[in-house]
């Protein structure tokens, strides 16, 4: 946490945010749009909370930001090879029919500050919240839909995420597409107890 801890502040995303900085402007003009138009209707609608990261230097600069809400990994709808990989850490497997889990719903870094470590910077930022001691509920994944691109499926697998789908042609199944459809996104996760928690 270099960059980000030492030259930025970190900010909930509020309409007064909003009107006093630039657009936030990572590579992908949807995320731009729902940062700009959407958030704050998802936060008052309590759907997703979103954050982000402005430059000490120049605080109307919004280095990056994120969304997200609460989620859960239903494994009895997962494929048995992926139920197993999934429940193989977990003990007292039978009783849980769904793992508590955060959706990172929305992420981007500035295209200013891409490339530079500040994506993986966010992401050990994000994951440090779940395994804090004081965390409120128990939480044992992060998911994320991301983008079925190669910058943001690399970024993630970077970050040790997996696949929640071992192919394509499961997730399709899965989503009830056709072999010919277009998979727009792919589920990922990341388990948490790979960082070890906090007493
Ligand atoms: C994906 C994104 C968050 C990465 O942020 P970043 O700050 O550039 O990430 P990092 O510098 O920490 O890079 C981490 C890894 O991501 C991957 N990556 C990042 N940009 C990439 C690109 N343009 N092409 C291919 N891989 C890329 C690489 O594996 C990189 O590791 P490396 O530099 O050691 O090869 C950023 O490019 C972005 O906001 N993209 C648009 C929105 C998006 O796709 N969000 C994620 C899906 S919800």
């Amino acid at each position: 946490m270099d960059f980000l801890e030492s030259k930025c502040s970190f900010k909930n995303f509020t309409e007064e945010l909003i009107k006093s900085s630039n657009s936030f402007e990572c590579d992908n003009s949807d995320l731009n749009d729902f940062f700009q138009n959407d958030c704050l209707n998802y936060s008052k609608d309590l759907l997703g909370k979103s954050y982000c990261f402005t430059l000490d230097d120049d605080d109307t600069n919004i280095v990056c930001a994120f969304t997200i809400s609460n989620d859960s990994i239903k494994v009895n709808t997962l494929p048995n090879n992926r139920k197993r990989h999934i429940n193989k850490s977990i003990p007292r497997q039978k009783q849980f029919k769904s793992y508590p889990a955060v959706l990172i719903g929305r992420l981007g870094v500035n295209k200013n500050f891409g490339r530079q470590g500040i994506g993986t910077e966010l992401m050990d930022f994000i994951k440090s919240w779940f395994i804090d001691k004081d965390n409120k509920t128990g939480c044992r994944f992060i998911v994320v839909d991301s983008y079925n691109t190669k910058e943001a499926l690399n970024y993630y697998l970077k970050n040790n995420f997996h696949f929640l789908f071992s192919t394509e042609l499961q997730e399709k199944e899965h989503m009830g597409l056709t072999i010919s459809n277009e998979l727009k996104t792919r589920l990922m996760f990341f388990d948490l107890i790979n960082l070890g928690i906090e007493n």
